[in-house]
């Protein structure tokens, strides 16, 4: 049974995943920014939950949780190993670094079965997640001018991640390194990710911040400088076509028609290069009441039917930049992403 307690959290250092012995700790983004509440999950199944009802989402922050998930099942028997494997990539179905992270744990199972090597497999990938996340940061803030206007989407902050954030992280280093002047925020529906998550972590840090609702992005482009549209990914094809959260290909075709240079930032997980192009890629949807109710209210006719498709695909030839942990790949092709991708 999930059980829940408080959060003891202050200051700016939001831990959306926390591993204690034997239970994953994570911070139920459901409920932010009304309330800091840590949910814990004392087994795979109940990871696997908490994945797909979004208590912790951010396609890193996902790969972390399957990763502890397989270390609560590896306390049991090989079979408990193998349905928690097989319970878990069933959770979502875009965000690739959950399949990453699960081969990683099969990969250490097969080689041990020991529990105590998959609960230090489980913090290695916890770990390197930050680490990497800090060094694309300092790669993408390169790419911007003092003075800059971004503008970003959904939530790829330290909630998303195993903390600092993808494309949040590269805003944050970016403005402690005196390069942005103001940071525009999308609201993100259905789920608010930015109105409730971005706008949380912006605040708590004092980054000069403005929530837009999704529809004001072309208005904005067209009425006043953005520089760069930040933003993170759930799965980038060989051919650097790159899945992100619903209205992430609006915002590219938008920034391209005003001048707007478009970047994403995610960690090589984060690259699926068995999928050519982003036509392989699949696209979760979900309930059709994430977009006619809020909070069980109404907010469509009651019995409207609607279509929730949660990511969609940008085409590589919108894009700028990828900044990975490797390096940046400028105007991503099959080609450039081999050159960064596949030879480490
Ligand atoms: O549905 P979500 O909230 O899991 O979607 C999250 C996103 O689309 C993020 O932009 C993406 O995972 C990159 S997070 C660092």
């Amino acid at each position: 049974m999930m059980t829940s307690t408080r959060a003891g959290t202050a200051g700016s250092a939001v831990q959306a995943l926390i591993w204690a012995p034997n239970c994953l700790r994570l911070l139920d983004q459901r409920l932010l920014p009304a309330e800091e509440t840590y949910i814990e999950c004392r087994t795979a199944a109940e990871t696997a939950a908490a994945i797909h009802d979004m208590v912790v989402r951010g396609a890193p922050a996902i790969g972390i949780a399957a990763a502890y998930g397989m270390a609560l099942a590896a306390q049991g028997t090989a079979e408990a190993v193998d349905e928690a494997e097989r319970v878990l990539a069933a959770s979502r179905p875009t965000a690739v670094n959950l399949h990453w992270a699960l081969r990683r744990m099969r990969d250490v199972w097969t080689h041990s079965h020991s529990a105590e090597a998959m609960t230090r497999e489980a913090i290695r990938i916890h770990d390197e997640d930050l680490a990497q996340n800090l060094r694309m940061a300092e790669f993408g803030a390169e790419l911007i001018a003092p003075g800059a206007r971004v503008l970003t989407h959904c939530n790829t902050g330290a909630l998303a991640t195993g903390g600092h954030g993808t494309a949040l992280g590269v805003i944050r280093t970016a403005y402690a390194q005196g390069r942005i002047a103001q940071v525009y925020n999308t609201e993100t529906r259905p789920w608010l990710q930015g109105a409730r998550l971005t706008a949380w972590e912006l605040m708590r840090e004092g980054i000069p911040a403005k929530l837009i609702a999704d529809g004001a992005a072309a208005h904005l482009m067209s009425t006043q400088r953005i520089d760069w549209v930040i933003v993170g990914a759930d799965r980038i094809a060989a051919n650097g076509d790159t899945a992100n959260k619903i209205g992430t290909h609006t915002l590219a075709v938008v920034a391209r028609q005003y001048g707007a240079k478009f970047m994403v930032v995610a960690p090589s997980g984060t690259f699926d290069l068995s999928c050519a192009a982003g036509s392989g890629i699949p696209i979760e949807e979900r309930t059709a009441t994430e977009l006619t109710e809020f909070r069980g209210q109404a907010v469509a006719p009651v019995g409207m039917a609607a279509l929730n498709p949660v990511f969609d695909v940008t085409p590589a030839s919108l894009i700028d930049a990828i900044v990975c942990e490797r390096g940046v790949i400028e105007t991503p092709s099959t080609e450039a992403v081999r050159a960064i991708i596949s030879t480490h």
